[in-house]
């Protein structure tokens, strides 16, 4: 006997190549033990409902979809970056504003002043948002500490958050995002540090399973990132990189030579860059928040990513500076109203792809037996619904690892 049924819905499983995004009319949904143990169109039910499972829950003929998969956040911080935003509107570019001593220099400093509770309080009200907007795994990257202890509690409040509420988060270690100031003239020695203390350490204590690095002239040097990722190997985690968001840095060619889970922002990227993804089967992560909000205007090579069959996704990349966004169905409309993906690419880019981009297509990312059983259902009639709403939120329920879900934090 299953754990519960799921009845009256229309589901799209997301499955790689099916026709119509695997579209099921009048489908139905049995899970046990967490994971998907049924799914097919409700009249090949094995027998009456009643008798298949413990509970019988009908979903009010609304459309279920996988859980939704945050690949690329920055989403603990302390402090915002509005006036940043507002010295924007007044001519002030981004890089100006870092080369300042401002940036991601200042969140730093926010952030440090905070203890584990604290970082987990500023945050959980935006992954909240995260989760009612249908997120089931949500990656979470350091990179707001710059060095050693306050990377490793940016990463132990990223797990608790993942304890609190019901989310999967995938924890990633991006100490490679800006020099901290203690080392302005000694790079070397903050790349040694990395590498020889920080890296290693969070490896042992488990803390995160990939190493991110921003590839970039206000950031770190392509050779510099190339050791932070060598690094990265011999601990024994993935990799992802920051990759061409400025300027042509020859990023995605970098994060194709240590086979990365994905590059991420890809504005930039050449030709030379987009066939090196092809052939190293990394994911492209898209992130339109910090497109639109950073005022840019070159968008990434959606049409040479597509035409070169490089799997797309999208993410909210929430972070204080560049994505203040908390709705990764937000980030995915404006995929396609500003980066021109179609429906089927932008719902694909936030479930299957993403799965890919965190090295998880083979427990979610798609409605298939064993499948951890993560999935949404949404006031929509039809899946090209999904990316068109501009915000609101149309997600009437989850489910995470066979349970519905609430939203409030337990206790711990
Ligand atoms: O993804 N590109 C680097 N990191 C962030 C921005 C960080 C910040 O400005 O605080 C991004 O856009
Ligand atoms: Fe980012």
């Amino acid at each position: 006997v299953w754990d519960a049924i799921w009845l009256d819905l229309n589901a799209v499983t997301l499955e790689a190549g099916a026709a119509e995004l695997g579209w099921i009319g009048d489908a139905a949904l049995g899970v046990a033990g967490g994971k998907l143990a049924w799914i097919g169109p409700r009249q090949q039910l094995p027998g009456p409902p009643a008798s298949l499972a413990r509970e019988v829950h009908s979903a009010g003929g609304r459309l279920a979809t996988p859980g939704l998969i945050d690949c690329h956040t920055h989403v603990v911080f302390g402090g915002n970056r509005a006036l940043d935003f507002a010295l924007r509107a007044q001519g002030v570019g981004y890089q100006q504003i870092a080369a300042a001593g401002g940036g991601i220099r200042s969140t730093v400093k926010q952030t440090r002043e905070l203890s584990e509770d604290g970082l987990v309080a500023a945050a959980l009200p935006r992954v909240q948002a995260l989760l009612k907007d249908g997120v089931t795994t949500l990656e979470i990257k350091s990179g707001y500490g710059l060095d050693v202890e306050t990377e490793l509690r940016l990463l132990r409040a990223a797990r608790r958050i993942g304890q609190l509420l019901p989310v999967d988060v995938v924890p990633t270690l991006l100490a490679a995002h800006a020099l901290p100031p203690e080392f302005a003239s000694d790079r070397a020695g903050y790349i040694d540090l990395l590498t020889r203390e920080l890296i290693p350490e969070a490896a042992k204590q488990q803390l995160a399973v990939a190493v991110d690095v921003f590839c970039e002239r206000i950031a770190f040097t392509r050779a510099e990132c190339a050791r932070v990722l060598e690094a990265a190997r011999a601990a024994g985690l993935a990799v992802k990189v920051h990759a061409d968001q400025l300027s042509d840095m020859g990023a995605a060619q970098l994060a194709a030579e240590f086979g990365a889970l994905s590059a991420d922002h890809l504005e930039y990227t050449s030709p030379a860059g987009v066939a090196a993804l092809a052939r190293a089967g990394t994911v492209a992560v898209l992130l339109p928040g910090a497109y639109l909000m950073t005022g840019e205007t070159r968008p990434p090579p959606v049409a040479a990513l597509r035409e070169a069959g490089v799997p797309m996704a999208v993410a909210t990349d929430c972070n204080p500076g560049t994505s203040p966004c908390t709705s990764l169905t937000l980030a995915s409309t404006l995929s396609r109203a500003l980066f021109v993906l179609t429906a089927d690419e932008a719902l694909a880019a936030v479930t299957r792809n993403a799965a890919r981009a965190l090295g998880l297509a083979g427990s979610r990312g798609t409605l298939q037996v064993d499948q951890q059983a993560d999935f949404c259902f949404w006031d929509l009639q039809h899946p090209r619904e999904f990316s068109y709403w501009l915000g609101g939120n149309a997600c009437w329920a989850s489910v995470h690892r066979g349970r519905r879900r609430s939203y409030e934090p337990t206790r711990h």
